[in-house]
């Protein structure tokens, strides 16, 4: 359904978004209407994007980030819900508002969020030589993960069943697109740009390592005493208890979190509760075809 006949429904009669493509993207049909907006937001030289495929770690990284920008002060970071503070720019719902309004309206430097495909990043980002943090995950739970996020966001299409959605990612189509052309593209650029790349599995692995990368990255020296505070305050456990991170204070009638948690299990492996061994099979060759012409590449623990 259209944004603007949304508008006229009250939040419980919203039926789930309806989607359309944007340069063969699938995009929210929200994001679509104002798709010339967000292609002409114009980046400013000081703003820092965190940019990822859905799911792969965004509002993890977003906390991390507000709180090395904040030196470790957990209150300043309580101080608006996370997609309050770092903008998503391509996001528009009627009942959440717009990404692009909210990042207009930020004081300088912004810490802003997307996640387009570089082809459809708005070109302002790369000629302003912006910093650019993105963060990927391994296809496998990426792809759980975005699973249950559609069974429980409605401003996401209905994802089917576990076998119908498997299908419907892999063929890239799910919104912003195929995962594979997503993470080989902004890996492809790294060299080119300010962008730090990332893995999911690292910041799991290591969390007090990835996060002195971006401090170092952004350009903020952190003491131990403040770095370990960020690694406790921004772990699962604690990060799935903070209202501010969490999305507990979006309407549940878009989110409804007893269908699923946004902060689900924020584990490294959980796919292996899912695929059947037919479907691993047919996902590691489609992944082995898929990532031939790149260096970049995952492990499946
Ligand atoms: P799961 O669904 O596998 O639990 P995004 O922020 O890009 O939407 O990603 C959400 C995923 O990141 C969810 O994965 C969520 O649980 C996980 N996540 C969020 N915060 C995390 C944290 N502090 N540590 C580990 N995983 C986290």
């Amino acid at each position: 359904m259209a944004l603007n006949k949304m508008k006229d429904l009250k939040i419980e009669e919203q039926e789930r978004i309806t989607v359309d493509y944007v340069k063969g993207i699938l995009q929210p049909t929200p994001t679509c209407e104002v798709w010339d907006q967000i292609w002409n937001f114009q980046a400013k030289p000081d703003d820092l994007l965190i940019s990822t495929y859905p799911k792969a770690g965004t509002t993890w990284a977003q906390e991390i980030v507000d709180l090395i920008q904040n030196n470790g002060d957990i209150e300043k970071s309580k101080r608006a819900p996370i997609h309050v503070r770092i903008p998503f720019i391509e996001w528009v719902h009627p009942a959440i508002g717009s990404g692009l309004e909210k990042a207009n309206a930020l004081p300088s430097p912004r810490t802003l969020k997307t996640h387009l495909p570089i082809d459809l990043l708005p070109p302002s980002f790369l000629e302003k030589n912006c910093k650019i943090i993105y963060v990927a995950r391994n296809p496998k739970d990426n792809m759980v993960s975005y699973y249950h996020f559609h069974r429980m966001n409605k401003a996401l299409p209905h994802p089917g069943t576990w076998e119908e959605y498997f299908e419907s990612f892999l063929a890239g189509k799910v919104c912003w697109g195929s995962w594979y052309d997503h993470v080989k593209g902004w890996w492809k650029a790294k060299d080119q740009h300010r962008i730090l790349y990332l893995f999911y599995e690292d910041m799991k692995k290591n969390p007090k390592d990835e996060i002195q990368k971006l401090a170092k990255f952004i350009g903020n020296n952190l003491d131990d005493e403040v770095l370990d505070r960020i690694v406790h305050h921004t772990s699962f456990d604690v990060m799935k208890l903070n209202p501010m991170a969490n999305y507990s204070l979006v309407p549940v009638e878009i989110m409804n979190h007893s269908i699923s948690p946004f902060m689900r299990k924020g584990s490294v492996g959980d796919w292996k509760n899912y695929f059947t061994v037919a479907q691993n099979e047919r996902f590691d060759e489609d992944y082995k075809k898929n990532m031939e012409d790149t260096s970049l590449s995952f492990q499946f623990q």
